[in-house]
């Protein structure tokens, strides 16, 4: 087949894409597919008149690749593509949305309180602050609606911390979100669907190396974070997070494949679902690759088994 694959675009993920997509195109090389390259822009749409692709691999993260637009235009160009419609990624890119359809759908997520810009200067919601802090206790993990890969996120331990975190989410997003902190650990359960349906891969634990425990944007740099998969869980653990990450993708309607991030309360042994990512990193050192590999799907077969489902998908 010829893939196009999509990369690159002007999130501030684009790093990461480049390094998702040329992974990505390896593999397709290799799998005998045809690659043709397009790093996303204005001339996108020309772009894939002219190449004529049979299907798009979306290795892109963050607003515009992850958000259900460049889905959407696939969709009106008619390339079948890889990954969640636009539905599932406007869901799943927004935080605030994400985490009222969980909530509404009865799937534990931390308490929150979310704001747009708009309540602060136009509503005066600073006043309302201290009502939510009251609620939520802390520390408050004070986050950017949209954006991925920890970026905005704050970590409020008192109340003289919270202006400052939001109005470093602001820079992110118009929306932001403000949530309970819950001590524990960082499991990562990565959803690939497989003949029968839906299905769990093995969870990923992240674990913070050194003191940087509350620098969430440090522990994406290499090093500083160890993988462990499969995490060391109890079974009614292990069990209890796959199913809420396959109820998380039901719930937010995904396709394909998705990433669940949970918490895990040391205190409580509750589990909680942050987000779920619907196109996440295929870098070599990306969470769902790592997954994949330790249930015996190797990067070859993962990346076959997403086109496949791109083209089942494709309307005769
Ligand atoms: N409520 C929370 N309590 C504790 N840690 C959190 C919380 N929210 C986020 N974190 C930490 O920040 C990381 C990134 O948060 P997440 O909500 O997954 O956003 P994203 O990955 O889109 O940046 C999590 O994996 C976790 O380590
Ligand atoms: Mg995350």
């Amino acid at each position: 087949m010829k893939v196009a694959v999509l990369k690159g675009g002007d999130s501030l993920e684009r790093q990461v894409s480049l390094r998702s997509a040329a992974r990505v195109e390896d593999a397709l090389d290799r799998l005998g597919h045809e690659v043709v390259a397009i790093d996303v822009g204005p001339d996108l749409v020309d772009r894939l008149g002219e190449a004529r692709p049979d299907v798009a691999f979306v290795a892109l993260h963050g607003r515009g690749g992850e958000d259900g637009t460049v889905q959407e235009l696939l969709e009106l160009v008619g390339v079948p593509y890889t990954g969640s419609g636009p539905a599932a990624c406007i869901r799943c890119m927004d935080k605030v949305v994400a985490k009222h359809a969980l909530r509404d759908a009865g799937v534990p997520t931390p308490d929150f309180y979310a704001f747009s810009q708009a309540a602060f200067e136009e509503l005066g919601a600073a006043k309302a602050l201290p009502a939510i802090e009251e609620r939520l206790d802390f520390p408050i993990v004070v986050k950017p609606a949209g954006q991925g890969s920890a970026l905005g996120i704050k970590f409020a331990s008192t109340a003289a911390d919270v202006p400052g975190a939001i109005v470093s989410a602001f820079s992110y997003d118009t929306k932001v979100v403000l949530e309970r902190h819950v001590a524990g650990r960082d499991l990562a359960v990565s959803v690939l669907e497989g003949p029968d349906g839906p299905e769990a891969l093995p969870i990923v634990e992240a674990v913070p190396r050194g003191e940087d425990f509350y620098d969430f944007e440090a522990r994406y740099e290499i090093g500083r974070t160890e993988f462990i998969c499969p995490a060391t869980l109890p079974d009614e653990v292990t069990t209890r997070a796959r199913e809420l990450a396959l109820e998380t993708y039901r719930v937010l309607g995904c396709y394909g494949f998705a990433r669940v991030d949970l918490m895990l309360d040391d205190a409580t042994g509750e589990l909680t679902v942050l987000e779920a990512n619907v196109i996440p990193g295929l870098t070599d050192t990306s969470l769902l690759p790592l997954a994949a590999e330790a249930a015996g799907i190797g990067f070859e077969a993962l990346i076959a088994r997403v086109l496949e489902l791109a083209v089942a998908r494709a309307p005769a």
